[in-house]
């Protein structure tokens, strides 16, 4: 069955930039499929589970649905503009009583993140897949967005890339990078994933200072591997096609590929997987992904122009992305987005302008609504003054729109509060 993931896996090792063989890839219907499908393969219902809050709106949903990682076994983790804070995951794995009978699971959206557009860093990502080897934790890594990436730093590689290497080289790595320099790491990286790149590891004790060198990456001494990683077609050619992929160890390949699902027909869906693999040969997938990427940047740089113009100065923060779908919003204290998206103005208050496109189908009438930060939690208490905006459906003139009537609904709103 493999064999017929040859393109994917030449189309993957091209755009991520280190070896991904096809034993290493099996077709999906797409991320949303790959989590439900990988947490059923890899968990168990009485496993923990971690993740970043706030996290992807829909993924509460899906662990309820599959009885995973659910209620007191879910632990959720903060995170900053790096992404996930392992210092805060490593606190917990201390303090907790390892589970004997099953590993646990981390689910995290390593690169532009939905719905904060962060990514994790180089420096954490080495550090997350140590700490995931010393606790037995297996990370689900939904990296949809790896590939929808403008940004003029260097991005750091897919998380599958740090599984390869062994514990000394990761170990090196997390201590020669930091937070906020990607061209460093980058440079280190490619170091390390050269053929021939032997590495030299300083270790300093209180009493002895010792080199030792050992081969860069995937060698026979490489430790289980942790991570599962999740990519999607749905934002990088067409979200009905239903298609992505999961790509791991060919070990951890070998156990999703005993799900239920996966023994019948031959795959989730090969008239899919065809569509997909003709349009890799034919170049289709990546003058689309060009496309994408140019058109997503405009409409993230229309979107975070027109908040600025709309908007009173510092009364909004957020910060450019440089690739992914989202905007992630921080509003004044006293203004929860939830009630300013369903606070209807007084009759006869006109919108600032006529409604672009169909009928006005907004809570507020006014035809605008944003995704409130507080209903991408688990808890969904926190995060309540910060909205998700998503750049990629309209046009840069209707963004513009949007904004314009978001803020005009947001000073009626203040009105309305006597703030
Ligand atoms: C983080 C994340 N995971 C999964 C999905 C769903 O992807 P798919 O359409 O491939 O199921 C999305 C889409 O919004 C997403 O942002």
């Amino acid at each position: 069955m493999r064999s017929s993931f040859f393109p994917q896996s030449r189309f993957l090792t091209t755009r991520y930039g280190f070896p991904v063989p096809p034993s290493e890839v099996v077709m999906t219907c797409g991320s949303s499929s790959g989590i439900c499908m990988s947490l059923e393969t890899f968990g168990t219902p009485e496993c923990r589970l971690y993740l970043e809050d706030p996290t992807y709106f829909i993924f509460p949903a899906i662990i309820k649905s599959v009885h995973i990682g659910t209620g007191p076994n879910t632990t959720t983790l903060p995170s900053d503009e790096y992404g996930l804070c392992v210092e805060a995951l490593e606190t917990r794995l201390v303090s907790t009583t390892p589970s004997n009978q099953t590993r646990d699971l981390l689910y995290c959206i390593p690169a532009h993140h939905n719905p904060t557009a962060c990514t994790l860093s180089t420096h954490r990502r080495a550090r997350l897949v140590l700490l995931a080897r010393k606790y037995g934790l297996t990370l689900i890594c939904d990296e949809p967005y790896q590939l929808l990436d403008w940004s003029t730093e260097p991005l750091p590689r897919a998380m599958r890339f740090f599984d390869t290497l062994d514990d000394a080289v990761l170990a090196d790595l997390a201590a020669r990078t930091r937070d906020g320099d990607e061209v460093g790491a980058a440079a280190l990286v490619s170091a390390i994933a050269s053929p021939n790149a032997a590495h030299t590891t300083t270790t300093t004790t209180a009493a002895t200072t010792t080199t030792t060198t050992t081969a860069a990456a995937s060698t026979s001494t490489t430790p289980p591997p942790v991570v599962v990683s999740l990519g999607s077609f749905s934002k990088i050619l067409a979200p009905g096609l239903r298609m992505g992929w999961l790509h791991a160890h060919p070990a951890l390949v070998d156990r999703f590929e005993r799900h239920g699902l996966l023994w019948s027909g031959g795959g989730l869906n090969p008239m899919g997987c065809y569509l997909c693999t003709q349009m890799i040969t034919d170049g289709t997938l990546d003058r689309t992904l060009a496309h994408l990427c140019t058109v997503y940047r405009a409409r993230s740089q229309a979107l975070c122009q027109a908040l600025r113009e709309y908007f009173p100065a510092g009364t909004l923060h957020f910060r450019e992305p440089s690739g992914g779908y989202f905007v992630w919003v921080r509003f004044p204290e006293w203004c929860q987005v939830e009630a300013m998206c369903g606070y209807v103005p007084p009759a006869g208050e006109a919108p600032p302008d006529q409604l672009v496109g169909g009928p006005c189908t907004s809570q507020n009438g006014w035809g605008v609504a944003v995704r409130s930060g507080a209903t991408c939690t688990i808890s969904g208490k926190h995060f309540g003054t910060w909205a998700r905006m998503c750049f990629a459906f309209y046009g840069e003139e209707e963004i513009r729109w949007g904004v314009r009537r978001l803020a005009a609904l947001y000073r009626r709103y203040k009105e309305h509060m006597h703030m």
